[in-house]
């Protein structure tokens, strides 16, 4: 217990110091737009030079969508029309018990809650119990945010991390963790083992299982050795399981499951979308759940920032985890097009790596992944680039099952023929 305490008080040092050193670096930060614009105020004026010196976007990688343009013109110029396989985003309709809860609370008009109804944070405490084996979770653990994309690329931020602290996130990964780490200001490292860190002591672990683009599923023995390697070290593990309920052969653990946490939650937390299960992309849904201390943490800077989910969003979610039936009805439809997509990709020469569950299949020809996508675009069908995601995807391509059955069995008939 006493182990425990320390443990904890380690993991939340940083945010209270961060707190403390927040006047400091506000004044530094000050000074600094200050000295700049009093050195170019003359040239241009004051009030234009701090707008660029102070453009955040400036140290965000350029939007890497805008890179695929001529792939995408080319696709879209197919007699037959594109198949965009670029893009995760769901194509099926929002299922209508799901949309009924959204109306039946159309006409409250006041604020929502920060923390989410009770009747949320309770649904979700038996969603993800019933469908993944989560257990020793009570509802104050759990936090509703607008999307988890948001949380992610702020959590850095909430955790108030900084420049001394290191962020590591998978080799090959969804690019928001790289933001996260970016707008907070932190060093940042891609590696999928702990032993490329040496000696370090990162102060956040992003995990991705299974992984945006790849589909790898990490076993409960890698994540009881990430698990063991941050409790060492103080570090907080978030776990993105956004796709955990879409697996197609290996099972795929939370990083909450009793067999890789020892049902102790300190220093970890899942983070669990509604956008691709429940096909509430445009709701934006999601919640983070886990280690108590740190869930609380995270409200009480939400709460003052005003991130809120809306409440007919909140009433929908409550349906949604509620209900296990249209999450399997979509599950099969995905399962059906993987199936298709599968066989044709294999038949016209690609290889598929991982992808053993998600929505996703990591694709290569042996050959740069640019030249893969205009192979493809030629045909009408675009992909998303490997090298997105990082160095080490230069030679895949990320190809979505999130299209209708129509223009899936289109893409299968122009890469067999
Ligand atoms: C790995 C991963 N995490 C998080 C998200 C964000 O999902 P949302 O913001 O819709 O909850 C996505 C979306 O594609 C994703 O692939």
């Amino acid at each position: 217990m006493e182990r425990l305490h320390q443990r904890q008080c380690r993991l939340l040092r940083r945010s209270r110091l961060a707190r403390r050193c927040h006047q400091g670096r506000q004044d530094r930060f000050r000074s600094a737009v200050d000295r700049s614009a009093a050195a170019d105020g003359e040239r241009v004026g004051s009030a234009s030079v701090i707008r660029d010196r102070v453009r955040v976007s400036s140290l965000l990688p350029d939007f890497p969508w805008d890179t695929i343009a001529g792939a995408k013109a080319q696709a879209a110029a197919h007699p037959d029309g594109l198949v965009d396989l670029s893009v995760g985003t769901p194509v099926d309709p929002v299922d209508p018990l799901i949309r009924a809860a959204l109306t039946s609370v159309a006409e409250v008009p006041g604020y929502p809650t920060t923390y989410g109804t009770s009747e949320l944070r309770e649904a979700a405490v038996a969603a993800v119990a019933r469908r993944f084996g989560m257990t020793g979770l009570g509802p104050d653990a759990v936090l509703p945010v607008i999307g988890t994309k948001e949380l992610i690329a702020g959590l850095p931020r909430l955790l108030g991390l900084g420049a001394s602290d290191l962020v590591v996130i998978p080799e090959v990964a969804y690019p928001t963790y790289e933001v996260g780490a970016l707008l907070a200001g932190t060093r940042m490292l891609r590696a999928d083992g702990m032993t490329r860190l040496g000696p370090e002591s990162p102060a956040l672990i992003f995990l991705n299982s299974p992984s945006n683009p790849t589909g790898r599923v990490l076993g409960v023995d890698h994540l009881r050795k990430v698990v063991s390697f941050a409790r060492e070290r103080g570090a907080i593990v978030a776990s993105d399981e956004c796709y955990l309920g879409l697996t197609w052969g290996a099972e795929a653990v939370s990083i909450l499951d009793p067999r890789v946490s020892d049902g102790d939650h300190t220093g970890l937390l899942a983070i669990h979308s509604l956008s691709k299960t429940s096909n509430l992309a445009s709701y934006r849904a999601g919640f983070v759940t886990g280690d108590g201390e740190l869930i609380r943490e995270l409200l009480e800077v939400r709460k003052h920032a005003g991130m809120m989910v809306p409440f007919p969003i909140q009433a929908a979610m409550t349906a949604a985890l509620a209900d296990d039936e249209h999450e399997t009805v979509q599950r099969e439809r995905y399962r059906a097009r993987r199936t298709v997509l599968r066989k044709a990709l294999e038949h016209s020469g690609f290889r598929i790596d991982h992808s053993e569950a998600g929505l996703y299949l990591w694709s290569t020809r042996g050959e740069n992944c640019r030249t893969t996508l205009d192979w493809l675009a030629e045909r009408g069908i675009l992909a998303a680039p490997g090298d997105f995601y990082g160095p080490t995807g230069t030679e895949h391509v990320r190809i979505a099952l999130t299209a209708t059955d129509e223009r899936i069995a289109a893409a299968a008939a122009r890469l067999t023929t």
